[in-house]
């Protein structure tokens, strides 16, 4: 296969395993571009890409931006602070006055699960989810199996926990998706009430026991509590959860192996980790955001090859 079964890249729950080696046969070639002394291609030089984003990112946009900048293409990038949404502007109408002008491919991350799903059935462009409310990060969850890869050689039959507030994760639910469809073992651990009920049905199996997890677990990814979408109290104080959930490098250090460490960012140090495991050799955090950079370079690539 040499095309993506998909024009839009919605959620990791549209993708098939095939699409997935593709992204990262394709990002193996993009890597060794960006590692080049000259890190840009010619290939999008016709293609006008737009980055809206409706929710603050760091990671995310300005991965994304350097992806396309990378392969040639133009660029625009869109505030929803600075914008005339601010006036009542629609997404809709915000997004269709920028494909009036000549836009080829729209990256969008918005508060509201399943924004690029609606934006997709409604405008004539090819739709990249950048992160939609609590549903999905399908980028984040492709850098971060891809990341797994490069370090541990496969994603197949790996274990890996995912820790923290699994209810609120858009980047819990598209790894979770994304692990599975590569044959890996998942765990979810974290307070009960930041565990979904459904969770289970996903073929991942819940430990509230950090310790047993962790001692299961070759790859540890731990989340941040998402503050920002926490409509009541899910655990009496964050010093609580810390001593539950948080992974220190003593504990690190108590196992009886070496566990690989992730988080996609941002990280709040001294509670869902301190700051010597963030940094530690056994972390692997600022290789995915160096790997987000060569998947989105592919994401858009081969997306942008099915437009032409
Ligand atoms: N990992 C991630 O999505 O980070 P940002 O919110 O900074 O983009």
């Amino acid at each position: 296969m040499s095309e993506l079964s998909v024009n839009h890249l919605l959620g990791i729950k549209y993708l098939k395993e095939s699409d997935i080696q593709l992204i990262f046969e394709t990002a193996d070639h993009f890597k060794e571009v960006i590692n080049r002394s000259i890190k840009k291609v010619p290939s999008l030089r016709d293609i006008t890409i737009a980055n809206i984003f409706f929710e603050n990112s760091t990671r995310t946009k300005l991965s994304f931006e350097l992806a396309e900048k990378r392969l040639s293409a133009d660029v625009i990038n869109f505030s929803a602070g600075q914008s005339s949404v601010k006036k009542g502007e629609t997404l809709i109408d915000t997004v269709n006055n920028i494909l009036s002008m000549k836009v080829d491919m729209v990256v969008m991350r918005h508060p509201n699960p399943g924004a690029g799903i609606f934006l997709s059935k409604h405008v004539n462009a090819a739709i990249v989810n950048a992160g939609d409310g609590a549903h999905e990060h399908p980028t984040q969850a492709l850098l971060d199996s891809y990341s797994i890869r490069e370090k541990l050689g496969d994603v197949a039959n790996k274990n890996v926990v995912i820790v923290g507030d699994i209810l609120h994760s858009r980047v819990a639910l598209s790894n979770i998706l994304a692990l599975k469809l590569q044959g890996a073992n998942v765990k979810v651990c974290g307070p009960k009430t930041l565990i979904p009920k459904y969770i289970e049905s996903l073929g991942v199996e819940v430990e509230t026991d950090l310790v047993n997890a962790l001692n299961w677990c070759d790859v540890a990814n731990m989340l941040r509590i998402q503050n920002e979408r926490l409509d009541i109290s899910y655990f009496p104080t964050t010093r609580e959860y810390t001593q539950q959930f948080g992974v220190n490098k003593k504990l690190l250090n108590s196992l009886g192996k070496e566990i690989v460490i992730m988080h996609p960012g941002p990280i709040n140090r001294g509670v869902e980790i301190t700051s010597d495991v963030a940094d530690s050799k056994q972390s692997i955090i600022l290789n995915q955001v160096e790997n987000g950079v060569a998947i989105r370079m592919a994401v858009i690539y081969l997306l942008a090859s099915k437009i032409k």
